[in-house]
């Protein structure tokens, strides 16, 4: 039997219950699917934030984590404290079976973070900021969540680059000094359906 696909699927979502719906179902087959496709956001910015001088040993909160493949390669990069957050019920049950989250929290991302409890340093959310997902706000959210000097590190594939909202937003908040760009580099997101995408590293300012 052909296991269903999903990926084209998910540059079609318009709403945060569609999204919600979506991952349900795919949550056990996205693993496989993305690997197959030659996922390369999560590695491209584990390296990015690698350059950036981290502190690897400070806890890292992985936004939008899914079943915790970010998370696998920012483990790998070195980050010792892994922290996951997602809406996602049963995307979360996979990340939590991957054993490399110290704490797991089901949470909507448009909603406030009440869950945090402290400051960050290093903040990611990869494959994350994209239409029906993450929106050119979550940038300021994730500002609030992170001390000064912290970095916050994401990718924004082509989908995300046709919505001129997100480089507006990166952009007023480099003209408000509230952030500087520490890396910034376009290339491969799903090389196998040729969707590539920006890895961005910002650092909060103030
Ligand atoms: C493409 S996956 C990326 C997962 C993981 N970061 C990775 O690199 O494999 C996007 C994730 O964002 C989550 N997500 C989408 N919209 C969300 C929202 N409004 N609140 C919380 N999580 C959301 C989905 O449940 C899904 O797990």
């Amino acid at each position: 039997m052909t296991t269903k696909k999903f990926l084209n699927n998910a540059y079609e979502l318009d709403s945060v219950e569609q999204t919600l719906a979506f991952y349900k179902k795919w949550a056990d087959s996205y693993d496989e699917e993305i690997t197959d496709n030659g996922y390369a956001s999560p590695l491209r910015t584990a390296e990015a934030l690698l350059a950036c001088n981290p502190q690897l040993n400070s806890p890292v909160l992985d936004i939008g984590c899914g079943t915790g493949m970010s998370g696998l390669f920012l483990q790998h990069a070195g980050f010792t404290e892994l922290h996951g957050s997602d809406f996602s019920a049963q995307m979360l049950a996979l990340a939590k079976e991957k054993g490399l989250y110290h704490s797991l929290h089901q949470a909507d991302l448009n909603d406030p973070f009440d869950f945090i409890t402290r400051q960050y340093h290093t903040v990611t959310a990869i494959g994350v900021m994209a239409p029906g997902h993450a929106g050119p706000q979550l940038i300021e959210s994730v500002l609030a969540l992170m001390e000064p000097g912290g970095l916050f590190g994401f990718s924004m594939n082509d989908h995300t680059l046709e919505d001129p909202g997100y480089q507006a937003e990166i952009d007023r908040l480099i003209k408000a000094r509230q952030i500087r760009v520490r890396w910034s580099e376009y290339g491969d997101h799903l090389p196998q359906i040729t969707l590539n995408s920006i890895i961005m590293v910002i650092e909060k300012l103030a």
